[in-house]
């Protein structure tokens, strides 16, 4: 068993894709153990993508992550991470595969309807950036 962490990302929640991104989670075997909705300031949304603060989209990403309310939840199941990234498709929708979550429900490249950790290290952090150990039930 392994857990992953996803966003439903601001896009998405205003697009009114909540139920559908859940639905494509439990009916392909990952299992929501934590989950809260949340309206990041500018500065939460920094500390989280800490990780691209070099990068040119930066200051774009973290406007649009702190423009509306997201929703972060705890996946846990076999292959959690990979089988998440397999549900997601690839980061620009364009280039995602049919039937995935952001070829049917992303904007672009950067609202791109939802996260997911790439690893377990990045899955440790972001778990932990939004969920204590009594908000996370097994
Ligand atoms: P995510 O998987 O949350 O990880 C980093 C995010 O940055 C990514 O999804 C997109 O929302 C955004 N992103 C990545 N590459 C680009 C890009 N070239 N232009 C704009 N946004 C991007």
């Amino acid at each position: 068993m392994e857990r992953t962490l996803s966003i439903i990302k601001p896009d998405a929640v205003a697009n009114g894709h909540i139920g559908n991104i859940i639905k494509r989670f439990e009916s392909n075997g990952l299992k929501i153990v934590a989950m809260k909705m949340i309206f990041m300031t500018k500065n939460e949304a920094q500390g989280f993508y800490a990780v691209h603060k070099d990068r040119p989209f930066f200051d774009s990403l973290t406007d649009f992550m702190s423009s509306g309310p997201a929703i972060p939840m705890v996946l846990e199941g076999g292959n959690a991470i990979a089988k998440n990234r397999e549900l997601m498709g690839a980061t620009d929708p364009k280039e995602a595969a049919e039937g995935t979550i952001r070829r049917d429900f992303a904007v672009d490249k950067e609202k791109n309807a939802v996260h997911g950790s790439d690893s377990p290290e990045s899955a440790a952090f972001e778990i932990g950036y939004f969920f204590n150990s009594l908000e996370i039930l097994g």
